[in-house]
């Protein structure tokens, strides 16, 4: 089984990004720590991220035949990102959203995603154990 990890804007800057909301773990520690849980359970984690909405896109389209299940964080493209939640309706696989923080206990304008109506589901407000619990539910969906 292959689960694909997208990370959307400014996700690269984790560890140095407003520690307090987003931790202080690096983009690379959370990939990493996802790929290990993957690995300590027969499955492959594959990461990718991209401060450009159109470059997601044309990853998704890339990636949809070759992996079974995927994670997003759209970083602020939750929020606006059209296009994106265009790709993901398109594309047809189970999509799992994810956020390191509780977007509907924030600013106004986070408690609107337009990309929840075309996921599977949505994790928000659990730190990067967000991931795993992401990766586990899929996990327990492909046993099924
Ligand atoms: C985020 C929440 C978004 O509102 C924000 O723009 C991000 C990160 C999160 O993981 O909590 O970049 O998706």
């Amino acid at each position: 089984m292959k689960i694909l990890i997208v990370n959307g804007p400014n996700l690269n800057a984790l560890g140095q990004r407003e520690k307090d909301i987003y931790g202080t773990d690096t983009l690379e520690d959370l990939e990493n720590q996802c790929i290990s849980y993957g690995a300590s359970n027969g499955i492959e984690v594959l990461v990718y991220q991209s401060n450009i909405e159109g470059e997601i896109i044309n990853y998704l389209y890339k990636m949809k035949d070759i992996v079974n299940y995927i994670i997003i964080n759209p970083g602020a493209l939750t929020h606006y990102g059209y296009s994106l939640r265009d790709c993901i309706s398109a594309i047809e696989n189970d999509v799992l959203e994810v956020h390191l923080s509780n977007i509907d206990n924030r600013e106004e304008f986070r408690k609107t995603s337009v990309i929840t109506p075309v996921a599977c589901g949505k994790i928000s407000g659990l730190g990067k154990e967000g991931y795993i619990l992401a990766i586990n539910y899929f996990i327990l969906k492909n046993e099924k």
